[in-house]
C-alpha cells in the first residue's frame, strides 16, 4: 500500500519524482524519501511525513542526476520514523530500494543475512532486500542476477526499484502480487505503482507481471522471467487523460469525483447500451445457460457495489446471487463449481484479498468475470473475462465514481445476461431506459445541495450516526455508512430497516442521528414507520427519498428523482457521499487522505 515513482532519463530526476510522489500520497503518507543516483554515488534524502515536508528539505537540492527511485509509505513493519523510511540502502551503500508490499519471511532472511555479518537500521521487512541483493552481488557480480536470486528468496508480496553505482545506466525492477508500470518516453522512461503518477509525461505503458524483471534504461527496455530468459511484451495504450487525475477547480479530489459521476457514468454506459438495441459486451461468451449461482465477490465499496446490484441479477436473470468480502470468502470453502460464475470488483484491480479469492475461485473450475477501472490491473489479468467501469482515475481514499460505475455497469451486466437468457420484457426495456436517464438525474442532485451541506453542519460533532433502508436502500446505507467513517472518524453502523426492533433501538435516545432511506413505493410506508419510532425516541432524522412521504418530524428530507429501486443506489449515494464529505470539511479533515488508509490494499 506504498506508493513508488522511479526515472531515468535526460530530465533532473527530484522534480519528476516529487511530482510523482505527491500524487501517489493516497497509497500512503505517512513517510517520503527519494534516492539519486549521481556521479556513482547512491544519494538519499528520506523522513517521516508527508511528500510536501519531502519536498521542502533543504537537502534536496543536493540531489543531481536523472536516474532516480522515490517512495511513499503507508507503514506496516516497524513506526514511521526516518530510519524505516525508504530508500532503504544495504550495508555496503551500493543498492538502493524502495519496495512495496510485504516480505513474510523477513525474520529469516534477516538472521541469514546477520549470520553473514549484516546489520540492520530499521525494524522494516524491506531492509533485508538491498542486503539480501549484496549478499548475491559478492559472489555472482552481476546485479541483474542478483536481483533475480534476492526475489527469488522473496516469501510474500513485492514490488521493488533498484538502483546502483554498479548498473551506472539503468533501473531495475520486479514484481510479485504487487502492482507496477513503466511508462514509455522518449530517451526517458518512468516506473510508478499507479499509472496516474505518470500520466503527465505519457499514455504508453509496459505492465510487469508477477515473477517478471525489468531492466530500464532511458532508450531500452528489456524484460526477463524468474530464470532471467528474455520475454517480449506488449505496450498497451491508456486513454485517460492527464488532467483527470488533478484537482483543476475542487478543493479536494472527493468533491472533485463526486462531481464527475455524471460524466463517468455516461462514459460507462458508453455504446453498451442502447435504446432499442440488445445490450453489447465484447468478447464476453460465457456460457450462461449452465451457470446455476453467481457469487459476487469484493471488499469495501466495491462490495457494497455487489450488494446493491444482487437484487437486479436475480430479479431479470432468475439466478440466486451470493455477495461476500474477498476476506471471508478466501477463507471458508465456499460451495462453487464449474457452474458458478464467480464476479469480482475493484476499482484498482490490485486489491490482495480479492487477488486470492479470485485465485480460489479460478482453481475450483468457476467461470470468473472481473469489474475492474484500472486498466491492465492484476485482477484483468487474472480473470477470465474483464469489463472495465469507465471511472478515470480515482485518487480520493473514499471511493465515490467508481462505487457508481460499478453499479451501473453491473445492471448492465444483468440486462446483458437476462437478454443472452432469453427473458426479454418490457420492464427490461424500461429498466434499460432508465439507465440512460441517470447522468441527468445525477445532475440535477449535484446542482442542489444546501440542505446536506446544513444538516452536515447541525450534526457533524456527533459520535454516532445511524443509517437505515431496506433492501437497495439498506445496500446503499452500508455505503452511506463506510463513507461517513473513512473520512469523518465518525462512528456510524447501517441497519436493515426491519432489524432496529431487533437490538439497535435500544441504542436511540434523545440527540441520536438517524439517516434513512426510503425509495422504494413496495418499502416506503414501512421504513417511515421506523423512522417515527426513532423520532418518537428523540432522534435527529434526515430522509433521502423519491417517494411521498408522511409528514414527519425530520430535520432534513432530502428528495431526490425517481427511478426503480434496483437503480436507486447510484442515485441515492449521492447525498450520501456529500453528507460524509461536509461533515469531514466542518471538522476539518483532510478528505482525499484519511487517517490510517491508503487507496489500494495491496497487503492482507
Ligand atoms: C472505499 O471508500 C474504500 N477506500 C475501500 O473500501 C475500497 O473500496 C476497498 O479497499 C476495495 O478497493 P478496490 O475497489 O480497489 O478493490
Amino acid at each position: 500500500m506504498c506508493g513508488i515513482v522511479g526515472y531515468i532519463g535526460t530530465k533532473k530526476a527530484v522534480p519528476v519524482l516529487i511530482k510523482g510522489l505527491l500524487s501517489l500520497e493516497y497509497r500512503g503518507y505517512d513517510s517520503a524519501g527519494i534516492c539519486v543516483l549521481n556521479n556513482n554515488v547512491l544519494d538519499v534524502v528520506k523522513d517521516k511525513g508527508r511528500v510536501k515536508n519531502l519536498e521542502e528539505n533543504p537537502e534536496l537540492s543536493n540531489l543531481i542526476g536523472n536516474i532516480g527511485i522515490a517512495h511513499t509509505r503507508w507503514a506496516t513493519h516497524g513506526i514511521p520514523s526516518k530510519e524505516n523510511s525508504h530508500p532503504h540502502l544495504d550495508n555496503s551503500g551500493k543498492f538502493a530500494v524502495v519496495h512495496n508490499g510485504i516480505i513474510e519471511n523477513y525474520t529469516e532472511l534477516r538472521s541469514m543475512l546477520e549470520k553473514n555479518g549484516y546489520t540492520f537500521l530499521s525494524q522494516t521487512d524491506t531492509e533485508v532486500i538491498p542486503n539480501l541483493i549484496s549478499y548475491y552481488y559478492e559472489s555472482k557480480k552481476d546485479v541483474l542476477k542478483a536481483v533475480s536470486l534476492a526475489v527469488t528468496d522473496l516469501k510474500g508480496s513485492y514490488a521493488i526499484e533498484v538502483i546502483s553505482p554498479y548498473l551506472k545506466d539503468s533501473i531495475i525492477v520486479a514484481r510479485k502480487d504487487s502492482p507496477l508500470v513503466i511508462g514509455i518516453g522518449e530517451n526517458e522512461n518512468y516506473i510508478a505503482s499507479d499509472i496516474p503518477a505518470v500520466l503527465n509525461y505519457t499514455n504508453k505503458f509496459y505492465f510487469l507481471e508477477d515473477n517478471e524483471i525489468s531492466v530500464i534504461k532511458k532508450g531500452k527496455i528489456s524484460f526477463f522471467d524468474s530464470s532471467l530468459n528474455p520475454i517480449a511484451k506488449d505496450i498497451k495504450d491508456i486513454k485517460w487523460d492527464a488532467t483527470s487525475s488533478e484537482k483543476g477547480i475542487f478543493e479536494d479530489y472527493m468533491l472533485k469525483e463526486i462531481y464527475e459521476q455524471p460524466q463517468v457514468i455516461m462514459e460507462t454506459i458508453g455504446s453498451r447500451l442502447k435504446p432499442n438495441e440488445k445490450c453489447y459486451f465484447d468478447d464476453l461468451d460465457i456460457d450462461l445457460k449452465n451457470i446455476n449461482k453467481i457469487y459476487v465477490v469484493a471488499c469495501g465499496t466495491a462490495m457494497h457495489a455487489g450488494l446493491a446490484t444482487k437484487y437486479t441479477f436475480e430479479h431479470f436473470c432468475k439466478i440466486p446471487v451470493e455477495v461476500d468480502m474477498a476476506s471471508e470468502f478466501r477463507y471458508r470453502n465456499p460451495l462453487i463449481d464449474k457452474n458458478t460464475l464467480c464476479i469480482f470488483i475493484s476499482q484498482s484491480g490490485e486489491t490482495a484479498d480479492t487477488i486470492a479469492a479470485l485465485k480460489l475461485a479460478k482453481n475450483a473450475g468457476c467461470k470468473t468475470l472481473a469489474v475492474v477501472n484500472v486498466i491492465g490491473s492484476s485482477i484483468t489479468r487474472i480473470a477470465d473475462y474483464t469489463i472495465y467501469t469507465h471511472a478515470g482515475p480515482e485518487i480520493a481514499v473514499a471511493s465515490t465514481k467508481a462505487y457508481t460505475c460499478q453499479v451501473v455497469l453491473l445492471n448492465i451486466l444483468a440486462v446483458y445476461f437476462a437478454e443472452v437468457l432469453g427473458y426479454e420484457s418490457k420492464e427490461l426495456e424500461d429498466f434499460k431506459m432508465e439507465i440512460l436517464e441517470l447522468p441527468a438525474k445525477l445532475k440535477l442532485i449535484l446542482d442542489d445541495t444546501k440542505n446536506i451541506q446544513d444538516f452536515a453542519k447541525e450534526v457533524y460533532t456527533k459520535q454516532d450516526l445511524y443509517f437505515i433502508g431496506r433492501n437497495t436502500d439498506y445496500a446503499v446505507s452500508m455505503e452511506g455508512s463506510l463513507k461517513l467513517k473513512e473520512i469523518s472518524y465518525i462512528h456510524s453502523e447501517a441497519y436493515a430497516a426491519g432489524e432496529l426492533k431487533h437490538g439497535p433501538i435500544a441504542l436511540i435516545e434523545n440527540g441520536v442521528t438517524v439517516i434513512g432511506v426510503a425509495t422504494n413505493p413496495n418499502l416506503v410506508e414501512k421504513t417511515m414507520s421506523n423512522l417515527e419510532e426513532v423520532i418518537t425516541r428523540g432522534a435527529n432524522v434526515m430522509v433521502i427519498t423519491n417517494q411521498v412521504i408522511p409528514d414527519i418530524k425530520a430535520s432534513c428530507i432530502i428528495q431526490i428523482p425517481k427511478c426503480t429501486p434496483m437503480l436507486s443506489p447510484i442515485l441515492s449515494v449521492i447525498p450520501l457521499q456529500l453528507f460524509a464529505y461536509y461533515i469531514a470539511k466542518n471538522k476539518n479533515l483532510d478528505v482525499d487522505k484519511p487517517r490510517n488508509l491508503a487507496k489500494s490494499v495491496t497487503v492482507e
